[in-house]
């Protein structure tokens, strides 16, 4: 039996450990919501045993170090951590409500609060003098962090200027996070490049903040929110943090537009249910919600305890990261004919639902995880996001933990690998259709041969066709696509607007009424826009973005399908794959006639002429910077420019477009004005790039 001293000192080491590897490593070992149950057990415990509170106890400070290569910044005011609450019911909120009565002594009082989004991303201090973004900082410890001034620059979303603020100091904070549609897109296009890709949007941005390259950083596109304020001279404060918010939403600073000034307890629950409803619709990711008191007058006499304020808490959604058994390794059937390892799991309530399938995603992927049947492993589901196997949990640290069972965390003794190498697996033969499987150059993964000759790449194609962001075809789910194909009602897409609701009505478990409404669900699917139908097609590489690209840039269908490789590249994010894969696709025969039926079968969109040469704001355009700006050194004016597609030239000539020049500009300076080319300074620089997004 372990007593509290030593479990004390063990959950100390054990944070740690795992502080250094999330925050140092950005390669954390256990689940977000694992680490919170070590922390607030240690947290519990010290609460009960003051005496055990040690000053370099993790609860005493915020996690983090700071890394190498950033400069350190010393936070004039420190900036703190608060406290989370997990309940998934809405114990949370009403406890929080109940002790901010009880500590302001007014237990009948209905209390102001602000509910904000819990942002999914990295704290950041944005520090402005006399209105001027001065410099970037990151949490770190929470007294000191890292200096990232030049790669917060290149975060369009935040002005480098405020506009009608001067303060000689005003500390902005908030989080830096990377939309979903970002993270989508950038992985969309490393994958087509055969690049590593993101493991998931905070990922992203903890990755771009860090990197010490800002063009690189610039690629990451990078979003902000606004929550508060840190170090303030000369500004005389608002009354209320809602006051704080709106007020920085005047200067120019991006505030979350998804937030609610609610009273009492009752408000809170409410915020924290609306929001838990919106949360897969958002455009980025959240682990929660966030609940401050709205009086700064309040907020004050509530004060802080250790490192936590006592007027703002979080309350957290279910974690979309948790541990479970595996208990098979399956192969399975996609769309494009992608063999896919999947772990049979012990189901496990995870981002909301319950997940007994994760994808293992290849066969390199499984070998590297190292896998095995019987193992313990951290299974994420997002969003709705295919759930993954995110890695293998080999030991359990802290065997004493209440309520679990220490044995199910080791890995079992002889645990049984399922072979990884696929093709010995299969005997070179796709498990549903028995096609050979094929592993081309350079791809990592096996596919059938087969085509639309094998189901399961028909239900595949029918299933993703039928997708909410496809065709959006209401009520063609697994179940019934699996009848259709298997009965052989279907063999292509274009036999979907085929059916009638006699032969639905006919099939096995289904309704006279569902079959009514399946085929409403088709009619109105007909009606759809261009981008969609692309996508639906399921043309290999063409995710939604790419979808959106290429509508946009062409504008028609049938100019896409004559485009060359060539033409397509012109397509802002087309590579030559996803050319290459567009063109194929297009050119083959079976293909064509797919598309032809659907269009003869009433499937229309609009169309209009397409954008010929547009693509990025500043394309074309070709800049010269020379001198000191006053703010932006050169790589971070140079990595704005390119990420809006202006070329930066190193030389001056009739060709230039601007010149943009700051303190000691010399000769190019010059020129630019022998030659008649416009010359910018760094705030003339910022207006243009925002009139022209
Ligand atoms: S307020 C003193 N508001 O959650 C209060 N934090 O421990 C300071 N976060 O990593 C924090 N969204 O970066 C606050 N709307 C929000 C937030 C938020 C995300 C992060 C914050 C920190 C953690 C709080």
């Amino acid at each position: 039996m372990t007593g509290p001293v030593e479990r004390a000192a063990q959950l100390r080491a054990e944070i740690a450990r795992h502080n250094h590897q999330y925050y140092a490593l950005d390669a954390p070992l256990i689940p977000d919501a694992e680490y919170d149950r070590l922390f607030r057990e240690l947290q519990t415990l010290e609460a009960a045993h003051p005496e055990q509170r040690t000053p370099d106890s993790p609860t005493q400070r915020v996690g983090g170090q700071v890394l190498d290569g950033f400069a350190p910044v010393r936070h004039a005011v420190p900036m703190l951590s608060i406290r989370t609450e997990t309940d998934i019911s809405d114990a949370g909120a009403l406890a929080f409500d109940a002790r901010v009565r009880r500590e302001l002594e007014q237990p009948e009082a209905q209390v102001e609060y602000v509910c904000e989004l819990k942002f999914d991303g990295l704290a950041i201090n944005l520090r402005y003098e006399q209105g001027v973004l001065v410099q970037a900082a990151t949490r770190g410890d929470g007294e000191t962090g890292e200096d990232v001034t030049q790669n917060v620059r290149t975060i369009h979303q935040i002005p480098l200027r405020l506009q009608g603020c001067d303060a000689p100091v005003l500390e902005v904070r908030g989080e830096a996070y990377m939309a979903r549609s970002d993270f989508e897109r950038y992985n969309e296009k490393q994958r087509a490049l055969g690049l590593p890709t993101l493991v998931n949007p905070r990922n992203g941005a903890a990755g771009s903040i860090r990197q010490l390259d800002p063009a690189l950083a610039a690629r990451r596109p990078l979003s902000f929110f606004a929550y508060g304020l840190g170090e303030v001279q000369g500004w005389p404060l608002p009354d209320t943090h809602n006051g704080i918010l709106d007020a920085l939403a005047a200067f120019g600073v991006p505030v979350c537009e998804e937030r609610a000034v609610v009273r009492g307890g009752p408000g809170l629950v409410g915020f924290h249910e609306r929001i838990a409803g919106l949360r897969d619709s958002l455009p980025f990711d959240i682990d929660g919600v966030v609940y401050k008191v709205n009086s700064l007058a309040l907020q004050q006499r509530l004060g802080f305890v250790t490192r936590e304020p006592r007027w703002a808490v979080a309350h957290k959604f279910p974690a979309e990261e948790q541990l479970t058994v595996v208990r098979d390794i399956d192969i399975q059937v996609g769309r494009t004919g992608k063999l896919t390892p999947v772990a049979k799991l012990e189901p496990v309530f995870v981002g909301g639902t319950t997940v007994s399938n994760a994808t293992l995603h290849n066969e390199d992927e499984t070998r590297r995880k190292d896998v095995r049947i019987g193992d313990t492993v951290i299974v994420r589901r997002a969003g709705d996001v295919i759930p993954e196997v995110v890695g293998v949990v080999l030991e359990n640290p802290l065997p004493a933990r209440s309520g679990v069972d220490a044995e199910q965390y080791r890995r079992a003794e002889g645990a049984r690998r399922a072979p990884f190498d696929l093709y010995a697996r299969l005997g070179g033969k796709c498990p549903v259709c028995g096609s050979h499987i094929v592993r081309e150059e350079g791809e990592v993964d096996w596919r059938c041969s087969g085509g639309l000759v094998c189901a399961a790449q028909r239900k595949q194609a029918i299933l993703h066709f039928a997708g909410r962001r496809a065709m959006d075809i209401e009520g063609l789910g697994d179940r019934l696509v699996e009848q259709l194909v298997d009965g052989g009602l279907i063999h292509s897409l274009p036999d979907l607007y085929r059916l009638d609701v006699a032969t639905l009505a006919g099939l096995e478990r289904m309704a006279e009424k569902s079959a009514q409404n399946l085929v409403a669900a088709l009619e109105h699917s007909k009606t759809t826009t261009l981008n969609r139908f692309l996508y639906a097609l399921g043309i290999r590489h063409v995710g939604e973005s790419t979808a959106k690209d290429l509508a946009r840039h062409f504008g028609r269908l049938d100019a896409i399908m004559q485009a060359t490789p060539e033409d397509l590249l012109a397509v802002p994010d087309v590579g030559p794959v996803v050319a290459q894969s567009i063109a194929d696709s297009f050119a083959e025969p079976h293909n064509r006639e797919v598309v032809a039926q659907l269009r003869a079968l009433g499937v229309s969109w609009e169309e209009h002429d397409g954008l010929s040469a547009v693509t990025l704001p500043l394309s074309g355009k070709t800049f010269v910077l020379t001198g000191t700006l006053p703010t932006l050194s050169r790589d971070a004016a140079k990595a704005l420019l390119e990420a809006r597609g202006a070329k930066v030239a190193g030389s001056v000539s009739k060709r230039t477009d601007f010149v943009v020049a700051g303190a000691e500009a010399g000769s190019k300076l010059d020129k630019a004005l022998q030659l008649g080319v416009p010359v910018l300074d760094e705030q003339g620089l910022m207006d243009k790039l925002r009139e022209m997004e």
